[in-house]
């Protein structure tokens, strides 16, 4: 099992790669030509695809749900491990007949996969047209128009600038209630195991204004629930003076200090009480108290902290090089209840048969999910990515039976906690945000709460956007029930 996807819905964090996809939906305002994109990997490939598309409706193309209809296909791809390749590569070979059938179809690939394997991609998959990566997506229109003239292209050029701070997203896969904001792109951290430094590029944040404005603009839309985005956003920092750009206070003197997460937290919180901000995903190395204090003192900053802790053993840490030991993290988690309270929800991603991992190291994981009792986690076995400090330096010696098996120990005492977690729910009374009919039946609505949990209320008078009190009174290990209070 890759990944846990939750009873109703699948929560998707940065970094966090979904097992499913996500398509574009139809469009139409007049433009001539048809853009179909499929998205893999985390919500900020989710993220980057809107971008895409935003670029893309300047230069002619709407999108389209169906691939038979478009002009241009584009795959958002993912390389965290090596099942979400092959998969990208099992679709790649379905479209070599949509390909058949249209030869003036334009194919390309996007994403991590295509900035990792770069013009390779071009000679194993004779059908790809065009590979271009995360930083290079303003080139795509000029790249697609060489394709439509028999050429094909690569650009896989990492930038220490691309933000897109500029472009406003069409939002694909939105609920309209809720939406993804990137306030960072890449990661400058170097975890043994990890590609997406490779993939991704330096890590670099986004001006806080542009940030601000998107935020703002999606609240006077409705929207109620913006996540701020990004591989470590307590690493968040953004300087006028580094970006050239002399802010004006009110005075009109310049103003020089530096924004650190916590103030863009504040910022966006500030823009209106009834817009709930998110934010995914904390490193342990780097969340600060004054993160906590913000959390606090800020009633519509959900009390939810994704805070992956990958294993619980302190030799395994530093051998992932998460530059964090075992009781480093739970200081944290301790400082995270300290300030925040039991309520505040805490998620993890957890990583099994990393390099030698032995028994005892294993046993650890267990035992760290226990003292912190996290209400979910995304969990993995490792899957060696070449490249990589871990590929280069670790032998990959625990067999896949090991890993399978301390992955399922994994899973079956996530489900107890989180089962554990939701229970302590039953009889609270708290606030959620409706998001829409849940799939169960047309009775009944989803909402979410402010740990990041789904509930679910009979529908009553209520619509996605609203804010509901609603007294939990039963749940399963993934879900609460609750009913309407006033
Ligand atoms: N920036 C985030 C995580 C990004 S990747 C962080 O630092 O926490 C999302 C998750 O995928 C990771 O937390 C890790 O648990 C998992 N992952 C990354 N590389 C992996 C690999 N090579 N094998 C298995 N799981 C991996
Ligand atoms: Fe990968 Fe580590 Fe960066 Fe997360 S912090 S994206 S795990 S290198
Ligand atoms: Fe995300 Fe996968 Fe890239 S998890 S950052 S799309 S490698």
């Amino acid at each position: 099992m890759e990944n846990i996807i939750k009873d109703i819905d699948i929560i998707s964090t940065a970094g966090q790669e979904n097992c499913d996809f996500k398509t574009t939906a139809d469009e139409n305002t007049g433009q001539i030509k048809k853009l179909y994109i499929e998205s893999y990997g985390c919500q900020m490939n989710f993220s980057d695809s809107e971008i895409v598309a935003s670029i893309m409706k300047k230069n002619g193309f709407d999108t389209t749900s169906d691939f038979n209809n478009a002009d241009v296909i584009f795959l958002n791809t993912c390389s965290i491990r090596d099942k979400a390749e092959q998969t990208v590569r099992k679709r790649l070979s379905q479209f070599n007949q949509v390909k058949a059938g249209n030869p003036e179809l334009t194919i390309g690939v996007l994403g991590c996969m295509a900035e990792r394997l770069k013009d390779k991609l071009l000679e194993e998959e004779k059908l790809v047209d065009l590979v271009v990566g995360p930083d290079a997506y303003r080139d795509l229109p000029n790249l697609v128009a060489q394709a439509d003239e028999g050429m094909k292209g690569v650009n896989t050029f990492l930038s220490r600038e691309e933000t897109y701070a500029d472009i406003s997203p069409v939002r694909l896969n939105s609920n309209g209630v809720s939406a993804f904001i990137s306030i960072m792109r890449g990661c400058d951290n170097m975890c043994s195991f990890c590609v997406v430094p490779f993939t991704r590029g330096r890590e670099r944040s986004r001006d806080p204004h542009s940030i601000v404005k998107e935020a703002r603009d999606l609240f006077q839309k409705g929207y109620r629930e913006v996540t701020l985005l990004g591989q470590n956003v307590d690493s968040y920092k953004w300087s006028p003076e580094e970006n050239n750009k002399a802010r004006l206070n009110k005075k009109g003197e310049a103003v020089t200090e530096v924004i650190h997460f916590a103030d863009l937290l504040a910022m966006v919180a500030e823009i209106d009480p009834r817009l709930r901000v998110r934010f995914s995903t904390s490193h342990p190395k780097d969340i600060t108290d004054e993160v906590l204090y913000t959390m606090k003192a800020h009633d519509n900053i959900c009390k939810y902290i994704h805070l992956p802790v990958q294993s619980g053993n302190s030799r395994i840490l530093s051998l992932m090089n998460r530059t964090y030991d075992r009781e480093w993290y739970l200081e944290r988690v301790q400082k995270i209840r300290e300030i925040l309270g039991e309520e505040c929800g805490i998620s993890s991603d957890m990583i099994a048969g990393f390099c030698s991992e032995t028994e005892a190291e294993h046993q650890d994981t267990l035992s760290i999910m226990d003292l912190v009792q996290y209400d979910f986690s995304y969990m993995f076995y490792y899957s060696e990515r070449p490249g990589t400090l871990a590929a280069k330096k670790y032998a990959d010696d625990i067999p896949l039976s090991v890993k399978k098996r301390r992955l399922q120990e994994i899973i079956a005492r996530q489900n107890e906690l989180s089962l554990l977690r939701n229970r302590m729910d039953i009889e609270q009374v708290q606030e959620i945000l409706i998001e829409g009919q849940s799939k169960r039946s047309a009775d009944q609505l989803k909402g979410r709460n402010s740990a990041n949990k789904v509930v679910i209320v009979p529908a009553g008078k209520l619509a996605a956007g609203d804010y509901a009190r609603v007294k939990i009174t039963d749940c399963s290990s993934a879900t609460l029930f609750g009913e309407l209070v006033n």
